[in-house]
């Protein structure tokens, strides 16, 4: 997240000024105009500047030769002459007529400065937590997985009874392969670490080299797993960073990857079998499998024109993506109804995500560009509650239809993933007849049936 935050900062004393500047640069990445005088904020102000806050000392310095200018009010006066409703905190004594429109912080101590200036502008501690970051940044060893080429030096990080070492692996320049990186994982390492001031310089190659590489020409069962790294990568990449243009962009080019293999192959039960070997995520494999069997499905759903059809395929690859997006264990991933919920031990933040997973899921969803229609609501309701919370108690046809197909193909898919056994699909299905009795839902059951019979 970056948003400027614009302070107009008025202070008579040189050293006191560049205290205040520093700290209000590093707590909240603030650009700072530091000016000396109350007349020329007046000046500023004037001129329709745009700043998000003031904070101005009260008066400026005792000299022998120059009267006290009551920097504060003048700026005060200012701004409501103005009619801006620009926050003003005020640092030292201070009386005035106006004074109930102005913070006063009597002495000037930084911690309650810092405190008022998130009250000004009514912000929380926390949106500034990343400016607080250590000299070194971790990343998973998954995020290197795409990427060929060392963008800045990296890291290992050596924990030793004096304090934490970390000693240069790859340099500036170094070319590397997946297998090198998994001979760092054999040894049990799961993290690189990047120099905070290198961490754009990290990320800008992660981004356009994972970009490049999933673009490339892989064979079938290839091309799979590299979906699989770009899946982890880009799905890690929109939690972290949120719904930016270069994560839209991988996030898209992994969506369109996985959907031109599926379109591509026709050899159904050999990407399925693929799909078993557990190397690549639980979560990854459950997508791709939606989106495989939906495939195969839609079409004979009846469900509207060609046309119509493509534009549902699209959506269902979306939610495949999106819906589970804030699941990161297995064991969370798999809870699928109220005694799923029961038999699996959670914290209470735990079970708070598990229950909200497919809500919060709709909501970041929502600032997605060029988002097809209804994609949130499928998602808030991929489990069957149309308010996106929980499980439901009994199945009902109060949600939208997407969202009852989606229902049962992940059910079917996720009972593949439990069998690892393709021959077990009539006893699947057998079991999933007894929960799915509501026509609407038996449909899709039935529809499965008929595709797997022929195989
Ligand atoms: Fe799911
Ligand atoms: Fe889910």
């Amino acid at each position: 997240m970056t948003m400027d935050i614009k302070i107009l900062l008025i202070e008579p004393n040189e050293t006191v000024g560049d205290l205040i500047k520093k700290n209000l640069e590093r707590e909240f990445d603030a650009k700072i105009t530091l000016i000396r005088s109350g007349f020329e904020a007046v000046e500023i102000i004037k001129k329709g500047e745009y700043f998000d806050l003031c904070v101005a000392r009260n008066q400026s310095e005792t000299t022998n030769d120059k009267a006290i200018e009551q920097i504060a009010g003048l700026v005060l006066n200012s701004l409501y002459d103005n009619s801006l409703k620009t926050p003003l905190i005020v640092i030292g004594e201070f009386e005035h007529t106006l004074k109930k429109y102005a913070m006063v912080s009597d002495q000037l101590r930084i911690e309650e400065l810092n405190r008022l200036v998130l009250k000004a502008l009514n912000l929380k501690r926390e949106e500034f937590s990343h400016l607080k970051m250590p000299d070194y940044i971790p990343y998973p060893t998954t995020h290197f997985y795409l990427m060929t080429l060392c963008p800045c030096d990296v890291f290992i990080k050596l924990t030793k009874r004096a304090g934490d070492e970390y000693v240069k692996r790859l340099h500036f320049g170094e070319s590397f392969t997946k297998d090198d990186l998994k001979k760092y994982e054999d040894l049990g390492l799961k993290e690189f670490f990047v120099l905070k001031e290198e961490r754009e310089l990290f990320m800008n190659g992660l981004l356009t080299q994972s970009l490049k590489n999933l673009r490339g020409n892989y064979e079938p069962m290839k091309a799979v797993e590299v979906a699989a790294d770009s899946f982890t990568i880009s799905g890690d990449l929109i939690k972290s960073l949120g719904i930016t243009p270069t994560c839209v962009a991988m996030v898209d080019q992994t969506i369109l990857h996985m959907r031109n293999q599926i379109t591509k192959s026709d050899k159904l039960g050999l990407l399925l079998k693929k799909l078993l070997d557990n190397k690549m995520s639980y979560s990854y494999r459950r997508s791709y499998m939606i989106n495989l069997v939906s495939f195969t499905l839609l079409p004979k759903m009846e469900w509207g024109s060609t046309e119509q059809q493509q534009m549902l395929l699209e959506k269902i690859s979306m939610v495949s993506f999106f819906h589970d997006i804030y699941l990161e264990e297995d064991a969370h991933l798999k809870i699928m109804n109220r005694e799923d919920l029961k038999k699996v031990a959670l914290s209470p933040k735990e079970r708070d995500l598990v229950l909200n997973h497919a809500n919060r899921a709709a909501l970041l969803i929502q600032s997605y560009p060029k988002l097809p229609q209804g994609i949130d609501l499928i998602i808030k309701q991929h489990h069957g509650v149309s308010n996106g919370v929980g499980f439901p108690e009994v199945l009902t046809v109060n949600i939208s239809p997407m969202a009852i197909f989606f229902v049962v193909v992940e059910d079917f898919v996720t009972q593949v993933l439990e069998h690892q056994d393709l021959t077990q699909l009539p006893a699947i299905i057998a079991t999933l007849k007894l929960k799915y009795t509501l026509p609407t839902y038996r449909k899709i059951l039935t529809e499965i049936e008929s595709v797997f019979k022929k195989k």
